[in-house]
């Protein structure tokens, strides 16, 4: 019978782990903790839509068994994997080969055992932020100036990096602990102008004079995904022309995307990045699109909430 989580000692002994499990089990999401992730059922439901006979599972793997997860996969018939917290850099210093997205965000979160059973990685977390926020807002990021609360944390950066190599006019990367910024400036450095960067920390001063001059606000920080958590910014900052986007996908309305509300300005939440990185790992791993709107029907159902 199939379980809904498999560890490494069932990788050790795929075959017999999961004898009788029809379809096979030959895609999965690893990531510790990984029990709430929503991707099985978001790429399952792609899956039999269209009638491709395999399927997708969690794999909880912990600290220090990732490389042997990885060797692992090709003699276990997988296509490929997902890969979520705390994981993604491991797996990137870990596969054979990977693409500049993937470096640039510092980390893999989709994994294809190639022919060969050589693995190759990507990101798709920043390329699905493009394209959600060209699905809620109509806009490029190449003709918007970006503002990113949280650059210094994975998604942060993954978001700071897309931005930038989609040639925003300006970027202003705001993050509590500074010095989590360093690392992601010299690397943008190198490919965007520095001129167009500004670095600092929530200070107010800082955040008003960034907000004027942008045009979309991105909260990659965890404030939010709790009750009772503050906005990151106030609703006194925001004017009614930002455009707000919340990586944070829970079910009810963030404190963020509540001050925008109360400023007038357009929001909308991580559900749609989400949804994106899961078609574009979809897209990587079969050569063709899965149905979007299927998959975003299961993201929205009732009970979802943030899991990657
Ligand atoms: N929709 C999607 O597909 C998607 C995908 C990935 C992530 N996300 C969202 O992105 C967020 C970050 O995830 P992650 O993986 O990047 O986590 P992470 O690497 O742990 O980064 C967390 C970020 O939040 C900041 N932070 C935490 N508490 C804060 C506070 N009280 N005030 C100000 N900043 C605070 C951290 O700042 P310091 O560096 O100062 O600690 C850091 O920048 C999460 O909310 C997650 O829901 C969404």
């Amino acid at each position: 019978m199939e379980k809904a989580i498999y560890t490494i000692v069932d990788l050790r002994d795929w075959g017999a782990a999961t004898a009788g499990c029809e379809p096979p089990l030959r895609l999965a999401v690893i990531g510790d903790p990984v029990a709430h992730s929503k991707s099985p059922q978001m790429h399952n439901a792609a899956l039999s839509a269209l009638g491709i006979p395999v399927r997708y599972t969690r794999l909880h793997i912990l600290a220090g068994e990732v490389r042997e997860c990885l060797a692992l996969l090709p003699k276990a018939g997988f296509i490929g994997i997902n890969c979520t917290i705390p994981h993604k850099a491991e797996v990137l210093a870990g596969v054979a080969q990977a693409d500049v997205i993937a470096k640039r965000a510092g980390g893999v979160n989709t994994v294809r055992v190639e022919q060969d059973g050589t693995l190759t990685g990507t990101s798709t977390d920043g390329p699905g932020f493009a394209r959600a926020v060209r699905e809620e807002f109509g806009a490029e990021l190449s003709d918007l100036r970006v503002m990113v609360l949280g650059a210094g944390g994975g998604a942060g950066r993954a978001i700071a990096m897309q931005c930038a190599s989609a040639g925003c006019p300006s970027l202003m990367l705001v993050n509590r602990s500074l010095e989590k910024l360093e690392p992601l400036l010299d690397e943008i450095a190198a490919f965007y102008q520095q001129e167009r960067i500004a670095a600092g920390d929530f200070a107010e001063v800082f955040l008003r004079a960034g907000l004027r001059t942008s045009d979309l606000v991105v909260n990659c920080t965890s404030l939010g995904m709790k009750a009772g958590d503050a906005s990151p910014i106030a609703a006194t900052h925001i004017e009614d022309r930002h455009l707000i986007y919340d990586t944070i996908y829970v079910a009810h309305r963030t404190p963020l995307l509540r001050a925008g509300d109360e400023a007038g300005a357009r929001g909308a939440n991580g559900l749609s990045m989400l949804l994106h990185q899961g078609v574009l790992s979809f897209e990587r791993w079969f050569g063709l699109t899965p149905p979007v709107d299927v998959m975003r029907a299961v993201l929205a159902a009732p009970g979802a909430h943030l899991s990657f």
